[in-house]
């Protein structure tokens, strides 16, 4: 009874708070529409050939990498990647659209018509240590062996293109598991090294519905029971990438314990309001137990996890009202804080990682790391696809509604630098 009457405070509390100052005005009517729009496209099947530059698998490589410098030796221990700023790079990215055949049509900016190139010449510079490059030879050789699975929404498979992109350079991968129709299922294996990459579609984490234009309007979610269309397959998984946050702001229903607990902006129903916050720590909450209790059970079974922080998305101006993202430069850091909602999701995700170390502490080899790439990315405004989501949206002049992405990421572009990070995770 006193848990009711308290939780229910705490909902007044957050929905007074948060609701009206934060979410209705971070996230207008129309900007829904195109959220609504982007994160519900199911992915167009891609082409599969690869052009690699090795046609028979690269040696192993020693122990003692070639490839890095001194200067990562002395640093990858102990440094924050996750504050920074662009510095001006004139290597330019590992691949091209040419040389990489996953790469989703909507994220090939150059090939859709995209003319400014010069966002492909930045690199991520820490403030106290510089960033390596990526090294798909060595990330090769450290997932020998080994299965990496991303879980989450459309941004784990942008991340997972990229990666595929830069491995793709030295060795090739063959796709050997795709679901039916909607490609939300994928599994890569790269020969050379018995490695592993896939991707499981899983927005919310956790077990639920999601909107749809045949369906309701609003996504259900069952804040206590975790997906089992991917957390099943843990036993196989040697790492878990996940990554949520974006379907979180679309209208939902909230279920705990079997019963509704709130909803978010479904006007029509007789649900409490409440905002995304809790239940976007709950999900996160009951995704990091499953997996603690799962290895628990099991014993045996080594499964890592790796939390990728929430990428904001830069829908700015009111260009057919839902916004565009024109810009073709970084921000310089002081130009922009990590602070608003971006801010709060964030906060959110490191909080529960920290929890849950703290209670899986008793299993020894248990990694449990945050990929924070909430800063890199709130910085690259110019690192989207905007218009070119579609090819040559201005062939015949500029039409009267222009689709803009300002969410997901060209490829190549500023998402391999997540890479290039999660990499550096890999090796401590
Ligand atoms: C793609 O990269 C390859 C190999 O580096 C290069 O030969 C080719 O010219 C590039 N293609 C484009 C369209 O930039
Ligand atoms: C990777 O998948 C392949 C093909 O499905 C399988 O034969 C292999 O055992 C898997 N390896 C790992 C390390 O999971
Ligand atoms: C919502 O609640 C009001 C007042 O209690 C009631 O009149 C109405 O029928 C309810 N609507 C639905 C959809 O349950």
């Amino acid at each position: 009874m006193g848990t009711t009457l308290l939780l229910k405070d705490r909902l007044v509390f957050f929905t007074n708070r948060f609701v009206f100052s934060t979410f209705y005005v971070l996230v207008p009517a129309t900007l829904l529409c195109t959220y609504l729009y982007l994160l519900s496209l199911t992915q167009h099947s891609t082409t599969t050939t690869y052009h690699s530059s090795f046609s028979s698998p690269p040696p192993p490589l020693p122990s003692s990498s070639p490839f890095s410098t001194e200067k990562d030796k002395v640093y990858h221990h102990s440094c924050d990647y996750s504050n920074g700023d662009w510095v001006h790079d004139k290597s330019g990215p590992l691949y091209n659209a040419t040389t990489c055949g996953t790469i989703k049509e909507s994220e090939k900016c150059i090939s859709n018509g995209r003319p400014d190139m010069g966002y492909l010449y930045w690199r991520w510079k820490p403030n106290e240590c510089n960033l390596p490059r990526f090294e798909p030879l060595t990330f090769l050789q450290l997932v020998q062996n080994k299965h990496i699975a991303f879980v989450g929404d459309s941004l784990a498979r942008n991340q997972l293109e990229s990666l595929l992109c830069m491995l793709a350079t030295v060795s090739t991968p063959n796709l050997v598991y795709k679901s039916a129709n909607d490609n939300k299922f994928r599994r890569w294996h790269f020969p050379s090294h018995n490695a592993n990459l896939s991707l499981y579609w899983s927005p919310f984490l956790v077990q639920g519905v999601e909107r749809s234009n045949e369906g309701p309007y609003y996504n259900t979610m069952y804040l206590d029971h975790v997906n089992e269309r991917w957390a099943r397959d843990i036993e196989w998984f040697d790492m878990i990438v996940v990554s949520y946050g974006h379907w979180f702001l679309l209208p939902s229903v909230y279920y705990e314990d079997g019963l509704v607990i709130g909803s978010l902006n479904c006007p029509d129903l007789n649900h409490t309001q409440m905002d995304f916050y809790v239940p976007l720590r709950k999900v996160l909450r009951t995704t990091l137990s499953s997996i603690i209790e799962r290895k628990r059970s099991k014993g045996k079974s080594e499964v890592d996890v790796i939390v990728k922080t929430f990428s904001p998305a830069h829908f700015e101006g009111d260009w057919n009202k839902a916004g565009t993202c024109l810009k073709t430069k970084p921000y310089k850091k002081e130009e922009k804080e990590v602070e608003g909602m971006d801010g709060e999701i964030r906060k959110i995700e490191i909080e529960e990682v920290e929890n849950a170390k703290a209670k899986a502490s008793e299993f020894g080899g248990f990694r449990l790391d945050i990929l924070d790439v909430t800063k890199l990315a709130l910085l690259r405004p110019d690192g989207h696809p905007g218009p070119y989501m579609n090819p040559f949206p201005f062939a015949n002049g500029v039409p009267e509604h222009v689709q803009n992405d300002c969410v997901h990421w060209c490829l190549p572009g500023p998402i391999d630098t997540w890479n290039e990070i999660f990499l550096q995770i890999i090796k401590k």
